[in-house]
């Protein structure tokens, strides 16, 4: 099913440099490791596993699974038996074996230029050890949920990691969502502490984190749950408290001090964020480190123990808690990161994502981590204070390996050349992208105006669930096709499914499955088994079902098509039609919602939403607005939709059910409707044509 030689038309090559000390130098080299990691997993996952630190070693088969609900219950298990723990393998074996303790673990670059910070791996090792001091002496226990709720700073990776040291399980929030959906998941997986921090600018934008923070442990409150404990970090807030009243302790970075950036801050006008203290909940960082111990024993954890807990849109539209344990995780991390970023030790390498999503979690902090790497961490926007932001950070810290989203490339490609010339780029050697299908313009852009057409641009297709890349590129090693993710990772097994569950052989296009697992999958969904199994395996047994549309080419290459299911990808961003179908319609004017996807230039797709209105209420601009503010409150700023289309009547079936892809047409204003015979009225569809919303809002 991979092609014997790579095709040589159409296609793009790896300068020869870069394949000089590649980890995987050629086509054929790919091909013969990929042939092992599915005829002998056993023999290729040990050469892995014997980089990393086993408190006690596993007997027997490396992986041990049941893919078919026709068979019994899903499961999936790797390495049982062994035992280890995350973090000291991605910090004290760095430190004490490998002798990196001096090296850079993170360079972080704040929103505002000039705001930085280093910190080697040996003091990272010591705040982790320290914080995890702290999460004991708060009553944290192994197995115990903590949430973060925190914004693009160094004390995010030190929780995380501090979580992990003892046996915690963290579930990050992403600091964009509001408090509505923190509370949501802070009761579904019954944190007992949350770890947040006062504030922080996106861009000039003051986002008061704690006061966000705070209205959710309320909302937690009145649903009869009380999280214990509030640790929260003073990113912003200087000594003297600002607004922070007489109960909050003075504010000390436990990173090098910050505060004459801070002043300059205040000088410039920027306000500093509200902060209510509770001094039942509430407890400072700083204090509580002050007085912690720097020794630390970890926990030494079972390979199937949870690590951690990630939520990510599901399409009743309540979302899943992705659930991923310690040593797949750890080992599929950690090689996808060193193979699919040739690592190589003096690189630097700068993912642009934020660590609340998946991206973060394995491409920030544990997979470049595992491999005593070198990252930027960047708190800001691409955009701010100009659109040569990215450029000038890669030439500061001379990245080597950068990788951020389709997204963020044709937002940048909208300011033409001029703001990327700006700066050199010269050090650059690898580029990537991942969120969504990148589209061959912006992959061309990418190619030869960032990296000069010197750089291969992998293009990682992956998600929540899966852990770390599936299909992916081997930057020296895959010819590139602009558009397509190319061929899977070591020990993933790809299928093309038509309709009725037949694989498709050659050239086709389906719906994309898995026929295996591989180290670094999902376990489980938290608190609900039966919607892990539903959600991935109940419609084609056997399989595990990405929800992805794909196209697999002449050469063998697989070219995603987008979801085929009730999810959108905003700037990247999962969302389901249903979690914003009913943040609409819990307004007291909305009787139905119909939310669909609309292609757009930059985000990829925008929210179009149909709502119709319950009898004498009449449609206008401010109840438009109070939609919108709605959803943003509900979810986060990341669902406002785009379009709100007043909707007296919905295209339905005989049997009421919305016909959503009539809608699509709709919104993108396309007249083709195919087969509309199953409409009830099919006069509702005209109206609405005449009433679309044209303008970008
Ligand atoms: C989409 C992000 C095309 C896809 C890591 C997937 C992509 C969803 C790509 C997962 C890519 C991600 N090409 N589509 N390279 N990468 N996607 O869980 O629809 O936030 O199912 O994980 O993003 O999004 P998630």
């Amino acid at each position: 099913m991979i092609p014997d030689k790579a095709p040589k038309e159409d296609v793009f090559h790896a300068a020869g440099g870069l394949r000089k000390d590649a980890h995987v130098p050629s086509f054929e080299t790919y091909k013969e490791l990929y042939t092992k990691s599915v005829d002998s997993p056993d023999e290729f996952w040990g050469d892995v596993v014997k980089d990393f630190f086993w408190k006690t070693k596993h007997a027997g088969r490396f992986l041990d699974y049941n893919f078919d609900v026709t068979k019994g219950e899903i499961f999936i298990k790797c390495m049982e038996g062994a035992t280890t723990n995350i973090c000291y393998n991605v910090l004290d074996r760095n430190v004490h074996e490998r002798k990196l303790g001096e090296k850079i673990a993170f360079y972080w670059e704040g929103n505002e230029p000039g705001d930085d910070l280093t910190i080697t791996y040996k003091e990272l090792l010591h705040q982790v050890c320290k914080f995890a001091n702290v999460l004991k002496s708060q009553g944290v226990k192994k197995g115990d949920r903590v949430s973060i709720y925190m914004p693009m700073v160094i004390e995010l990776v030190v929780a995380m990691l501090a979580c992990a040291r003892i046996g915690a399980v963290h579930s990050i929030v992403f600091a964009g969502y509001s408090a509505e959906s923190l509370c949501e998941r802070i009761l579904d997986s019954q944190c007992t502490l949350l770890i947040t921090a006062d504030g922080f600018y996106r861009g000039d934008k003051l986002i008061n984190l704690k006061l966000i923070a705070d209205d959710a442990l309320q909302k937690c409150r009145d649903k009869s749950f009380s999280v214990l404990r509030c640790i929260m970090l003073k990113h912003l807030c200087k000594d003297e408290g600002a607004s922070a009243g007489s109960q909050s302790p003075p504010a000390k970075r436990s990173c090098p001090d910050m505060q004459e950036k801070q002043k300059d801050r205040v000088k410039k006008g920027h306000p500093l964020p509200k902060v209510p203290w509770n001094p039942e909940v509430d407890v400072c960082w700083h204090t509580l480190m002050d007085g912690a111990s720097e020794d630390c024993e970890p926990e030494w954890c079972e390979s199937e123990d949870p690590l951690f807990i990630l939520y990510t849109s599901g399409s009743t539209g309540k979302p899943k808690g992705v659930m991923h344990t310690v040593s797949g995780y750890m080992l599929y991390t950690a090689l996808t990161f060193k193979l699919v970023f040739d690592y190589q030790p003096g690189d630097v390498y700068w993912c642009t994502a934020d660590i609340g999503w998946i991206t973060g979690h394995s491409y920030i902090t544990y997979g470049p981590l595992a491999n005593g790497a070198t990252c930027v961490l960047f708190e800001g926007l691409p955009t701010y204070p100009d659109v040569s932001r990215m450029w000038e950070i890669v030439d500061k810290y001379h990245v080597t390996k950068f990788y951020t989203a389709p997204t963020a490339i044709r937002l940048l490609m909208k300011y033409g050349t001029e703001p990327v010339h700006k700066y050199k780029r010269d050090s650059l050697k690898v580029l990537g992208t991942v969120g969504e299908p990148i589209n061959p313009e912006a992959w061309q852009w990418y190619y030869n105006v960032v990296g000069d057409k010197r750089c291969p641009v992998v293009d990682t297709f992956w998600q929540t669930e899966t852990g770390g890349h599936v299909l992916t590129p081997l930057p020296a090693a895959t010819p590139m096709k602009p558009g397509s993710a190319t061929f899977p990772f070591f020990g993933v097994i790809p299928a093309i499914l038509n309709e009725s569950g037949e694989e498709l052989e050659g050239p086709s296009e389906g719906y994309l499955v898995f026929k295996q697992p591989w180290p670094g999958m999902m376990r489980t969904v938290y608190g609900n088994h039966d919607r892990f199994e539903t959600t991935y395996f109940k419609k084609f047994p056997g399989f595990y079902v990405t929800g992805d549309g794909c196209r697999r080419d002449k050469d063998g290459y697989y070219w995603i098509t987008g979801r085929i299911d009730d999810m959108l990808n905003v700037s990247g961003h999962l969302l389901s039609t249903a979690e914003v179908e009913s943040a609409l319609v819990e307004h007291e004017a909305v009787a139905e919602a119909a939310v669909v996807g609309r292609p757009h230039p930059v985000k990829g797709e925008s929210l179009y939403c149909f709502v119709t209105l319950n009898d004498g209420v009449s449609y206008n601009k401010a109840l438009e607005a109070q939609l919108k503010q709605q959803v943003r409150e509900k979810i986060g700023a990341i669902a406002t939709p785009d379009y709100i289309q007043n909707a007296p009547g919905l295209p339905k079936t005989r049997s009421g059910k919305i016909m959503r892809r009539v809608l699509r047409k709709i919104a993108s204003n396309e007249r083709d409707l195919g087969d509309i015979s199953t409409l009830a009225d099919s006069s509702v569809v005209e109206q609405l044509f005449e009433n679309r919303c044209c303008a970008a809002v």
